[in-house]
């Protein structure tokens, strides 16, 4: 359906035009309808706040899981936009006036409409488990194979599609492995771990006003202006094939349209896809973010991390970019590794993991892992990761003055290497930090993928 040169793709005007709808029906109704989620329990207190005692305790919950009205939006919007999707079959129907004849299974892109059922199928089960997690706290070892699953409508139609499984070996290393190396199976897994680790990374680098909705946003912004590199603009627009590396990834197939477009057809088609997925995804994320910025008066709750990070997935698998989408995600993997020993238990990891907050300067500082102390001495593996870690300037370790013995440590995460780094900062400062991180990793992406791709591969 995505076949016109860029000025006559109806489905992508459609596209922002529901996008448009998208941010107008968030931006109203997460105000209008915060006071039904507090009344159904789903509200939580501004850790990082000072409360006046004389208030009573629920005037001054915050509603939480609002990622739920996101996620409802973002859906609907993107069920909407299906017939726009496909339009160009159903209008050549109409012009050869035989609209309701249906049209032959030669002549309908099937393949497409179950890249994009099965998509939204993912970010259902995302969603639901997004939700469920927020109303049960589920247990960390429970949630996170079920993403896994929510992905294999995403894995059966890549492999439907003969999606590749082949990656590029850089340059330095093809004496060893040759040009490609055939991942098969362990291709599918790695696919699959995607989505487990795009949600869920989201959801550790939480805690502080709009860090959830403006991480969802940045990487959103970039999987767009990455989508943006292949679409067919008018020639002396278009961004040079050499730059777009001629890897196996991308499944170039020759020329699309002399003096339209160098990538295949199929290659812009994935793109305009990965639009279509990605515009509603911004517009939702700006309008919530509206009401999450510093004082948050909404909540995204664990359910805007699991619809942004499957939608991320989704376009990484469906428009066969994932290696791509991974370099998006520099904050997060880093946050991720460095939050590993807390996650895996090695270092103590209380409920919360945010800084904590100083109300006589209103200030942020590293917050700690344990209460006082560690209940027990560290093992000898977790002695050596803090000593590295610290070493790396990465945490802040408490010892014993007679013993030497580690006694505590700062919680792990990129949050609190931020405020031991930089120092104490407010909290609106510190997103602000955030965001500048994740706008430098994707410039830094773009820079890998395409300053550097000369380097690595042959293309
Ligand atoms: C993850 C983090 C946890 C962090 C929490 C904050 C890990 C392993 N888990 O847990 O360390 O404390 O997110 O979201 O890293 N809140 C605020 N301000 C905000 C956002 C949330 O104070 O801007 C508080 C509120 O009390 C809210 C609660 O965090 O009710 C939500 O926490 P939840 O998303 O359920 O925590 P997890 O995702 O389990
Ligand atoms: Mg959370």
């Amino acid at each position: 359906p995505f076949l016109e040169p860029l000025p006559s793709i109806p489905a992508l005007y459609s596209s922002i035009g529901f996008s448009i709808f998208a941010f107008l029906a968030t931006i109203y109704l997460v105000p209008a309808l915060g006071p039904t989620f507090i009344k159904a329990r789903l509200s939580g207190r501004d850790l990082l706040k000072v409360y006046d005692n004389k208030i009573p305790r629920e005037e001054t919950l915050v509603p939480e899981s609002l990622g739920l009205v996101c996620a409802s939006v973002y859906i609907l919007s993107l069920i909407l936009f299906i017939p726009f999707a496909f339009s160009t079959p159903i209008l050549q129907q109409v012009h050869a006036n035989k609209p309701m004849e249906g049209i032959t299974v030669a002549e309908f892109p099937h393949h497409q409409l179950s890249v994009y059922l099965s998509s939204l199928l993912s970010l259902l089960v995302a969603t639901l488990l997004g939700f469920l997690d927020d109303v049960f706290d589920i247990r960390w070892r429970h949630k996170l194979p079920i993403p896994i699953i929510a992905s294999i409508p995403l894995l059966m139609v890549y492999y439907a599609e003969r999606g590749n499984t082949n990656v590029v070996v850089p340059l330095p290393l093809r004496f060893i492995f040759g040009n490609l190396i055939n991942l098969g199976p362990l291709y599918y897994i790695y696919m699959s771990l995607l989505s487990t680790f795009s949600t869920n990374s989201i959801n550790i680098l939480a805690g502080i006003n709009g860090s959830e909705t403006s991480q969802a946003l940045i990487i959103a912004l970039s999987v767009i202006l990455n989508d943006l590199l292949y679409l067919p603009w008018p020639v002396r627009f278009q961004v040079p094939l050499h730059l777009l590396g001629n890897n196996a990834e991308l499944g170039f197939g020759g020329v699309w349209k002399a003096g339209m477009a160098y990538g295949s057809r199929e290659l812009v088609e994935r793109h305009l896809f990965s639009l279509y997925f990605m515009l509603p995804l911004v517009a939702v994320c700006i309008g919530f973010l509206y009401h999450n910025w510093y004082p948050a008066r909404a909540f995204p709750g664990d359910t805007l991390c699991y619809i942004a990070g499957m939608a991320f997935s989704v376009v990484g698998i469906q428009a066969h970019f994932s290696k791509t989408l991974l370099l998006f995600f520099l904050p997060q993997i880093f946050n991720f590794v460095l939050s590993c020993p807390q996650l895996f238990g090695l270092v103590p990891c209380p409920r919360h993991r945010v800084p904590r907050f100083e109300a006589e300067t209103n200030l942020l500082h590293p917050s700690k892992a344990a209460e006082g102390r560690f209940l027990k001495a560290p093992s000898k593996l977790t002695e050596i990761a803090l000593r590295i870690l610290s070493t790396l300037g990465f945490t802040e370790l408490t010892t014993d003055p007679t013993s030497g013995v580690i006694i505590n440590a700062t919680n792990l995460t990129i949050l609190n290497v931020f405020l031991l780094r930089l120092g104490p900062m407010s909290e609106k400062k510190l997103v602000q930090v955030l965001i500048a991180s994740q706008v430098a990793g994707s410039i830094f992406a773009f820079f890998i993928r395409y300053g550097l791709a000369w380097l690595v591969y042959d293309g």
